[in-house]
């Protein structure tokens, strides 16, 4: 066996404000600052040599299957995601570590696979149908505010149960108003710098998020006690599913679990999801060829599909999966503290030291990826990439509950949208992904105007009666 090299991973020194400097040019521009990082450090890398702990950036399979495989009780997660505590609440399954964390993600995985995950299907479609049915034929739209409407709907239809009346308005605007505060590229320092959660009043940025979270949080409490006292077995929606769940010691959720946890779902779920759509409907324009292949997919499904038959389309499949390839939504996956020593790509790191599996690099590789730069859902075709060379949902026991929920979605809305519609860009310059909170995003301003079909050949789900 080799002896694990005590020298650290290359990376940049520099100053208190140098490091400032950097900080802020990764949340304003994170792929290209983790890209110049890369070509001049090499892999790993870390990204300061004067701070304390130790962050680590990885992007070789071989790393990240050691971190993605290794016993997960080597690893803290909770206390990295701190700054998540002021939107989700102590009980976010993202906020909690062992046994706890094990208890909490046992009760909120059933909804979201199997059978249950497939009786949501019409639902998408059909809120689909509702939201574009509001569209203007001809006139220029931001393709970010249809997704973001589609996939808040459909949270809420399917996890909260909600599909219309006073609660659901109050809801659907609050939550609305609650993302975008903290969304632009200026107001996501409000997330990164705790120094600017100064709660001022309700004029001041942070009082205005605190105000919200509050509104929001007795909605929910006062959403889940009647849905507690009605007590009826036919709902299918994942509240209604969490309320009946118990633990192995026979234990519900409470109130104050289940609250933090439908934030918890609906802030992962619908931001992620919504910017993923808007990205596929830009490769999808761009590229005439993949729009091409797409609808000539689409053309020949046959007279009876069901969403179960559009999920599985080969090609559908494949730019889902290459859109979330080339610009990850997620940077990387929570970050893993190391809580005993642990040698990785031969270099011995010390407990505190936080690790990074970088989605978006190891997406980047050439050699896993050759001309990674361009869209090719042919890649996903060809070959299967291993879940250490494609990890857009992160791995382990950390991995996205809704991984399979967010690519049903995604599949849905595009086939719904596209039988129907051609969508065209307005302009044609390239666009630049965009922070967006914790992730990054195709800029909100990105218009687009919908022409119908003139052959409409693919009616099938398009409306349910
Ligand atoms: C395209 C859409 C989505 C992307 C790219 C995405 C990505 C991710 C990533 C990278 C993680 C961290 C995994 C890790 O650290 O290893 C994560 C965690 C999580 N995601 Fe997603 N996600 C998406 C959609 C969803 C949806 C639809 C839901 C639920 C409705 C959801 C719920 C969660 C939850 C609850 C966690 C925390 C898991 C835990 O801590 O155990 N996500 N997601």
């Amino acid at each position: 066996m080799t002896q694990a090299s005590t020298k650290l991973p290359d990376g940049p020194g520099g100053s208190f404000l140098v490091r400032r400097l950097r900080f802020l040019q990764w949340i304003f521009n994170p792929f290209e600052a983790l890209e110049a990082r890369a070509r001049r450090y090499g892999d790993p890398f870390i990204i300061s040599k004067n701070t304390s702990p130790l962050v680590v950036y990885f992007s070789h399979p071989k790393a990240i299957e050691q971190i993605l495989t290794a016993d997960v009780q080597a690893f803290e997660v909770a206390s990295g995601n701190e700054i998540l505590l002021p939107l989700l609440g102590s009980n976010s399954l993202i906020l909690l570590d062992g046994m706890k964390h094990q208890r909490q993600r046992k009760l909120l995985m059933p909804p979201f696979h199997g059978d249950r995950l497939r009786t949501y299907g019409q639902t998408i479609c059909d809120i689909t149908n509702q939201v574009i049915s509001q569209w203007q034929v001809g006139k220029p739209f931001s393709i970010r505010t249809t997704t973001q409407e589609i996939a808040m709907r459909v949270i809420l239809s399917t996890v909260f149960g909600l599909h219309e009346g006073e609660r659901y308005d109050q809801l659907r605007k609050l939550l609305t108003n609650f993302l975008d505060s903290i969304s632009s590229p200026l107001s996501s320092m409000l997330i990164f710098f705790p120094s600017l959660q100064k709660d001022w009043g309700a004029w001041s940025p942070w009082g205005r998020f605190l105000g919200l979270k509050q509104q929001i949080d007795s909605l929910l409490i006062a959403e889940i006690q009647s849905r507690k006292n009605l007590a009826d077995s036919n709902r299918d929606d994942i509240l209604s599913l969490l309320i009946a769940a118990r633990d192995e010691a026979g234990k519900p959720m409470t109130d104050e679990e289940l609250s933090d946890e439908l934030l918890t779902l609906l802030f992962a779920g619908h931001e992620t999801t919504a910017s993923a759509l808007a990205w596929a409907f830009y490769w999808s324009d761009r590229l005439p060829e993949v729009k091409d292949k797409l609808l000539h997919e689409l053309n020949n499904l046959p007279a009876d599909a069901d969403p179960s038959v559009i999920a599985r389309l080969p090609y559908l499949s494949a730019v889902c999966s290459e859109t979330l390839r080339i610009y990850p939504i997620a940077i990387n996956p929570f970050p893993r503290i190391l809580k005993v020593p642990m040698e990785i790509a031969g270099y011995q790191f010390e407990p505190g030291t936080i690790l990074l599996p970088s989605i978006y690099l190891t997406h980047q590789r050439e050699d896993i990826y050759p001309e990674p730069k361009q869209f090719k859902p042919e890649r996903f075709l060809q070959r299967q990439f291993s879940p250490y060379e494609y990890f857009p949902f992160g791995g382990s026991n950390r991995r996205c509950i809704g991984a399979a929920f967010a690519l049903l979605e995604m599949k849905l809305v595009l086939f719904t949208i596209l039988s129907q519609y051609e969508l065209k860009r307005v302009g044609n310059r390239s666009v630049k992904p965009t922070r967006r909170g914790l992730t990054v995003a195709p800029p909100a301003n990105m218009q687009m105007v919908a022409i119908e079909r003139q052959q409409q050949k693919i009616p099938v789900l398009a409306k349910s009666s």
